[in-house]
């Protein structure tokens, strides 16, 4: 492919699994050894608001331990020198991307880092613990949640999303199962604008038929030896 006007990047838990963080889906992952549906619905939350909070600050703390790898401070190269021409989203709720000096991140599913009052959509940095108790700093409403996106919510910047899509003439997905709707749908969207889709990760995936392209490897090998031939383009 000549040098692309526009690199759409989407990446998933794999990107971050060298870094030492669980992903959800592969052997061992966070969601064979939790139930989703107790941690990571606004029911669960509801129901049991101290048993959810605990839960994400068990994963900011992992957060908090991890490095950014290669693969991370390969993408941030890639945008550095292509400037304004990557889109990055990720799906991860770690600040990995930023920690290796990516210019500009789009958190479809939130940010572990962040919390969020249910009542008035006040966010701010989130404690090492979020408790019960803990009021919004704005409006002093409890319980506050963490700023993360659970199943049956909206993603964020869909809008933003949609757009850099049908204006990207290269999609890349990084490190995720292509099983969460709607990001799992994105590498349609962009091959239905035109774009050449190329999938960077461990295994197939389940939706591998919408790649033009599929490159299976560790990401902290295979994303720095595709970064480096689209900056020698
Ligand atoms: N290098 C590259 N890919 C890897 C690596 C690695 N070192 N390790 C694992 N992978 C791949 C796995 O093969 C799998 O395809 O990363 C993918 C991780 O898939 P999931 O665990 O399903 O994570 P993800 O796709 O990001 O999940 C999407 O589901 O639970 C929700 O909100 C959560 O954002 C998450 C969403």
């Amino acid at each position: 492919m000549s040098k692309p006007a526009h690199v759409f990047i989407l990446t998933g838990a794999g990107i971050s699994a060298e870094s030492g963080l669980q992903t959800f889906r592969d052997k061992g992952g966070l969601w064979a050894k939790y139930d989703w549906r107790a941690l990571a619905t606004p029911d669960a939350f509801a129901r049991d608001p101290a048993h959810v909070l605990e839960f994400y600050d068990l994963r900011r703390q992992a957060v908090r331990q991890a490095q950014p790898n290669p693969a991370h401070e390969a993408i941030a190269r890639l945008q550095q020198r292509f400037r304004g021409r990557v889109t990055l989203v990720t799906q991860n709720v770690d600040d990995l991307h930023e920690r290796a000096d990516s210019p500009e991140v789009i958190h479809m599913h939130g940010s572990h880092l962040t919390a969020r009052c249910c009542a008035c959509d006040h966010r701010w940095p989130a404690p090492s613990q979020l408790r019960v108790s803990d009021p919004c700093p704005a409006c002093g409403a409890r319980p506050c949640r963490p700023d993360v996106v659970w199943f049956g919510e909206i993603p964020h910047h869909l809008d933003q999303i949609a757009e850099a899509l049908a204006d990207c003439d290269l999609f890349v997905a990084i490190g995720t199962s292509g099983t969460v709707q709607p990001a799992a749908s994105l590498a349609h969207a962009a091959r239905a604008a035109g774009a050449h889709t190329l999938a960077l990760n461990l295994q197939r995936t389940e939706n591998s038929n919408l790649f033009d392209e599929t490159r299976l490897g560790p990401a902290s090998r295979i994303v720095p030896e595709w970064v480096e031939r689209m900056l020698a383009c």
